[in-house]
């Protein structure tokens, strides 16, 4: 975690500002350890070897959150099950060197600010807002509930030489204050987040006026086999949704589409956060 983070950090139970006392920290000013305090409500959060922790005991609810919480998946997921499963269900080659220049275009991080990426798996997008930042002024946080997770993306964003405040907490509890992030990125997540309005609430809740929130979501197949096959992941907590639904979703949070782009069942969004 970075100090350009601290500001905007804010106790997920009460809202309250969090008074930091930091230890060490490495070369590079990164906060390797601190405890975070809640002057409002007497909670307090660790950062552990550079982690901020808002969760404490690990509890994912679905079977597909479970699987997150695996070291084996926080290892294959960016280099092996991403890249196939994506190619598979946009129905053409789709590699990341056409990905994540259509993320940049669509949230922009030359506007400088702060931007968060929601469930970041091993921080793919993150690490791609901080390069396409640039030299502009701001800086990338990347929050996810699987801490192995979260370590394999730290160790890449180490490796990359990329500034990134890594944060463990819940996609329907975001530990930051309202209005404090230019933009907020979600790849591939909300097919699995669990409460899918509180999760676009508190991304909308962040967000200042004109942010923006660009997601990638799978959508419903277009085939009955299609469908069949999607059905089989709803018990393990993976959810499809229908175009119109999720444009509705989120349009009731103040995230209305106003860019969009498909690529089979595969669809990225950009929304303005209305005024
Ligand atoms: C499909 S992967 C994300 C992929 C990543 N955004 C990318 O583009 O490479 C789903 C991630 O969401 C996280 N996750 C699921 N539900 C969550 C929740 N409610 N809060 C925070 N993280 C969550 C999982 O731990 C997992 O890392
Ligand atoms: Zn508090």
């Amino acid at each position: 975690m970075y100090s350009e983070i601290l500001p905007a950090l804010r106790c997920p139970s009460c809202h309250s500002h969090l008074q930091p006392e930091v230890g060490q920290r490495a070369a590079d000013g990164e906060i390797l350890d601190a405890i975070l305090d809640c002057g409002q409500c007497d909670r307090s959060y660790p950062v552990r070897e550079g982690i901020a922790d808002f969760l404490g005991t690990p509890q994912p609810t679905t079977p597909a959150q479970r699987v997150n919480e695996w070291p084996l998946t926080a290892w294959g997921y960016e280099r092996v099950w991403r890249p196939f499963s994506l190619t598979l269900l946009s129905q053409s080659p789709f590699p990341y060197r056409l990905e994540l220049p259509l993320i940049a275009r669509l949230v922009q991080p030359t506007r400088g600010g702060l931007f968060l990426d929601i469930a970041c798996s091993n921080g793919l997008y993150a690490r791609a807002l901080t390069r396409a930042m640039g030299a502009a002024s701001g800086h990338v946080a990347a929050l996810d509930h699987a801490l192995p997770m979260l370590r394999d993306a730290q160790q890449r964003a180490r490796a990359a030489r990329l500034r990134i405040s890594f944060v463990r907490a819940s996609a329907q509890s975001l530990p930051f204050a309202s209005a404090s992030m230019s933009g907020a990125t979600i790849g591939g997540s909300l097919n699995e987040i669990g409460d899918l309005d509180q999760c676009l609430r508190e991304a909308s809740r962040v967000l200042v006026p004109n942010g923006r929130f660009v997601a990638m979501v799978l959508t419903t197949a277009r085939t009955s086999v299609g469908r069949l096959i999607q059905r089989a992941f709803e018990p393990g907590g993976v959810v499809f949704f229908s175009l119109d639904i999720l444009l509705a979703a989120f349009a009731r949070h103040g995230l209305p589409v106003v860019e969009r782009e498909s690529r089979g069942i595969v669809v990225f969004t950009q929304s303005t956060k209305a005024l």
